[in-house]
C-alpha cells in the first residue's frame, strides 16, 4: 500500500488528510495520508525514514517549510527562488525530491474562479512578505506584465524578498497601499490578518480600481473582513480555500499516480469544517 504523510507542529488542524482521504475513496485506490506530529528537531530524522522507503512522499507544512528546503537532496528549479517546499516525493534511489506547489495552488484557484483573470494583467499588489507571499509572488511575476507591489508592515521584509525576485517586484511599506493600488487590477492578501475576523487598518479599498479582483488567501473565516469590503464594494472577490484544495492536486498526482479533480463536492466538504 503506498503510504503518505503530511507533517507539521502542530498538525491537528490540518484539512489535507481530509482532502487526500476524499480522494484515495473517489478513485478506488489503495493508500493512505496520515497526520504527523513532527517537532523542527525530529524533521531530519523523519526525512530519512522518508529516504528509507516508509513512504512515497508528502505535505510539509507550518513551521517546517524552510527548513526542508534546506534538507531535500534535490530542489525543484522551478520552485527553488521561493525557499520553501510543502510538498516531498522519494525517488527510487531514496533521494528526496522537494516542490513547492502553492504557487500552483494560487494560480490554479484563480483559474478556476475568475477564468481569464491574467489576460493583460498589469500592476498586482500583493500584502505581506512571509512565507505565503513568496509564493504568491512566484506565481505571479510569470502572469503580469507590470509590477508586482510588496507591501508589508515591516518594510526590510519585503525588501528581503524581492532581492530574490527580479525588477518586475518592487517593495513599499503597507502605508502606500493607495499609491500602488491606483493601478491594479488584483489584490492579494497573504498576511496572516483576516484570520478570526482580525482586520487591516488604513487599507482602504476606495482607491482600488473597480475592475480590480481581490483575494485571501486566509480561509478561515472563508470571506475575511478584507473580502467582505470589497464585495460590499462592488470588486470581484475570490477566497483562499480553493488555493488550499489545488495546491493538494500535484503531490496526490506523483504519490498515487492519478491526477484528482477539484470539484464542488470536495469543496463542499471541506468548507463544512470551516465553520
Ligand atoms: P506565512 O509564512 O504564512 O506567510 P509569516 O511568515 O509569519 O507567515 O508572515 C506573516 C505575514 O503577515 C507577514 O507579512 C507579517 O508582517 P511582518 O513581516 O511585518 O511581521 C504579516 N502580519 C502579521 N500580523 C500583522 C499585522 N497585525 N499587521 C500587518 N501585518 C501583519
Amino acid at each position: 500500500m503506498i503510504k503518505a504523510f503530511v507533517i507539521g507542529h502542530p498538525i491537528k488542524h490540518s484539512r489535507s488528510p481530509l482532502i487526500h482521504g476524499y480522494w484515495l475513496k473517489h478513485y478506488g485506490l489503495q493508500g493512505s495520508y496520515e497526520p504527523i506530529e513532527v517537532t523542527p528537531e525530529a524533521l531530519p530524522a523523519f526525512l530519512d525514514r522518508l529516504r528509507g522507503g516508509e513512504f512515497a512522499g508528502g505535505n510539509v507544512t507550518v513551521p517546517h517549510k524552510e527548513q526542508t528546503f534546506q534538507l531535500v537532496d534535490e530542489k525543484d528549479p522551478k520552485t527553488a527562488h521561493i525557499k520553501a517546499f510543502n510538498t516531498l516525493v522519494r525517488r527510487e534511489d531514496g533521494h528526496i525530491f522537494g516542490t513547492n506547489t502553492d504557487l500552483y495552488g494560487f494560480l490554479a484557484n484563480l483559474d478556476q474562479e475568475a477564468p481569464g483573470w491574467s489576460g493583460g494583467l498589469e500592476d498586482v499588489v500583493v500584502l505581506g512578505a512571509g512565507g505565503a507571499a513568496r509564493a504568491v509572488v512566484a506565481g505571479l511575476t510569470g502572469r503580469v506584465s507590470g509590477k508586482v507591489h510588496v507591501l508589508n508592515r515591516t518594510v526590510e521584509r519585503a525588501q528581503a524578498l524581492i532581492a530574490d525576485f527580479g525588477d518586475k517586484v518592487v517593495a513599499a511599506p503597507l502605508e502606500q497601499f493607495g499609491a500602488a493600488a491606483q493601478r491594479a487590477r488584483l489584490i492579494v492578501n497573504t498576511t496572516t490578518i483576516g484570520m478570526h475576523g482580525t482586520r487591516f487598518e488604513g487599507i482602504d479599498l476606495a482607491r482600488v480600481p473597480r475592475a480590480a479582483l481581490v483575494t485571501d488567501i486566509v480561509y478561515v473565516p472563508l470571506l475575511t473582513p478584507l473580502l467582505t469590503e470589497a464585495a460590499e464594494q462592488g470588486l470581484r472577490v475570490v477566497d483562499g480555500l480553493g488555493m488550499l484544495l489545488h495546491q493538494a492536486v500535484p503531490g496526490f498526482e506523483a504519490w498515487f499516480g492519478t491526477r484528482p479533480e477539484v470539484t464542488p463536492e470536495l469543496r463542499v466538504l471541506i468548507e463544512a469544517t470551516l465553520k
